[in-house]
């Protein structure tokens, strides 16, 4: 089976790292791909949101499966697009349509589907630019610190939790009157503070049924002991030693079975997958957002550790009888730490020559690389994420940092804290 593959990212070279050691997958297309994904499969040259000529390449090459990695085409509807086409309207995709993508494209949605569910999740009301002195009077009322969220998709920065009543209030009318985020804070949620510590669970469901993916725990910001600005991931662990059995039966059971239900009952025809953020307030799981696809970096972590055919279980998604498999993880920690360019998530230069000499390179997943003449280049923030396994988080991080020490360009920078705060749980 020809099979496309949307997206460029370290989540991408993942996914096609994986999916091309199926038998299922004769030919692999990326797009657009980056330097790593044009190792193991074709990189075509087709922007995310192109879906013209997403779904012309599709008839042309006589592609049966498209996977989407990021969010954006999912939230502008490229699964609508390919079904309302009847030359495309056979070809399966892995994502939601558009309405079930607005769990992610916008919080409020997914606020208030959780509530309709009975979800645990923190308590938050919604203010649109003509409810500011509303908002304000509401700020008032609530406890520090408070939690502000722009209700659109913002790249990762649109939540910002304020120490102050007076921050929150100052930022709420940037947000709503000044457009802070664009169009992303036409509506702003105030949301109470969780106090606990996060993962994230991943699950694939064809709409009616659903597998579970090992969770992961992510390292969001730029600085060691997690300081300084929001990235889009510095490095990620997995599995996470506080997500015991008796936690992850209450996920189950609290937060995954009645997503899944609520979804099938609000007729939200989601196949694909749902990346379930969580806080664990003492023992007890709240959500604290839903994205419609994998993690990035956390797929970097996940899929090294499932020994399933993922083409079966996304050709099950699409079918609908994922009923009849269940993931198989391997026992094994895997952590893996991204190499950024000097100066991200602010500014930053591109181009820089990438120089790598690492018997480990399969592990080496590429996120912003090109080649030119020959040479691998840096061409994004985060250029590469570096996966080690072991039979520990420290065997695992020791792998990926040997691997790292072999990697070098003018500028590289990487923390070298990833799951560090995890040694002191007890062993997995
Ligand atoms: P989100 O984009 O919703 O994942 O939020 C980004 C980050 O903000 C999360 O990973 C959390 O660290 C933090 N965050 C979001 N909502 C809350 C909340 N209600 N309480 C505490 N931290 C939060
Ligand atoms: N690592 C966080 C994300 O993919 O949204």
């Amino acid at each position: 089976m020809n099979i496309l593959l949307i997206g460029n990212g370290g989540r991408e070279h993942a996914l096609a790292w994986k999916m091309t050691q199926s038998s299922r997958c004769e030919k692999l297309y990326v797009a657009p791909g980056n330097a790593g994904t044009a190792l193991v499969a074709e990189n075509v040259s087709i922007a995310v949101d192109d879906f013209k000529n997403l779904g012309r390449f599709c008839v042309d090459n006589n592609i049966r499966l498209v996977v989407v990695g990021p969010e954006v085409p999912l939230v502008k509807g490229i699964r609508n697009y390919f079904e309302n086409d009847s030359t495309l309207s056979g070809i399966g995709i892995v994502g939601p349509d558009q309405t079930g993508a607005q769990l992610e494209g916008s919080k409020d949605f997914s606020k208030q589907f959780m509530l309709r569910h009975g979800i645990p999740t923190a308590k938050a009301k919604t203010f649109n630019a003509a409810q500011v002195e509303e908002g304000l009077t509401y700020i008032k009322t609530c406890q520090t610190p408070i939690v502000l969220k722009a209700d659109g998709l913002a790249a990762g920065k649109g939540v910002v939790i304020c120490p102050t009543h007076s921050e929150a209030g100052t930022l709420l009318q940037d947000m709503l009157t000044n457009k802070k985020f664009g169009d992303a804070s036409t509506k702003v949620l105030i949301e109470e503070f969780l106090d606990g510590i996060e993962l994230s669970v991943f699950v694939l469901t064809d709409g009616k049924h659903y597998v579970c993916f090992p969770e992961a725990k992510d390292y969001k910001r730029i600085g060691e002991k997690d300081t300084g600005p929001n990235t889009g991931g510095m490095g990620a662990v997995s599995p996470v030693p506080f997500a015991n059995k008796d936690f992850r039966n209450k996920v189950d059971r609290q937060v995954i079975q009645p997503t899944i239900a609520g979804l099938a009952k609000e007729k939200i025809d989601f196949k694909g997958f749902i990346f379930i953020g969580l806080m664990n307030v003492g023992g007890n799981p709240f959500v604290i957002e839903y994205n419609v696809r994998l993690g990035d970096p956390e797929t970097q972590v996940i899929l090294p550790r499932i020994e399933n055919d993922l083409v079966e279980l996304f050709e099950a998604t699409v079918n609908g009888n994922l009923d009849q498999y269940s993931v198989k993880t391997k026992n094994e920690v895997a952590a893996t730490v991204v190499l950024v360019s000097g100066g991200y998530p602010e500014k930053y230069e591109k181009g820089k020559t990438i120089s790598m000499n690492s018997s480990n390179d399969e592990m080496v997943f590429h996120a912003g690389t090109r080649m030119d003449n020959g040479r691998l280049l840096t061409d994004g923030g985060r250029v590469l994420a570096v996966t080690g396994i072991g039979d520990s988080i420290e065997g695992a991080t020791k792998k990926a940092y040997k691997t790292i020490s072999t990697i070098s360009w003018d500028g590289l920078y990487f923390r070298k804290d990833i799951g560090k705060d995890l040694l002191n749980y007890t062993k997995i």
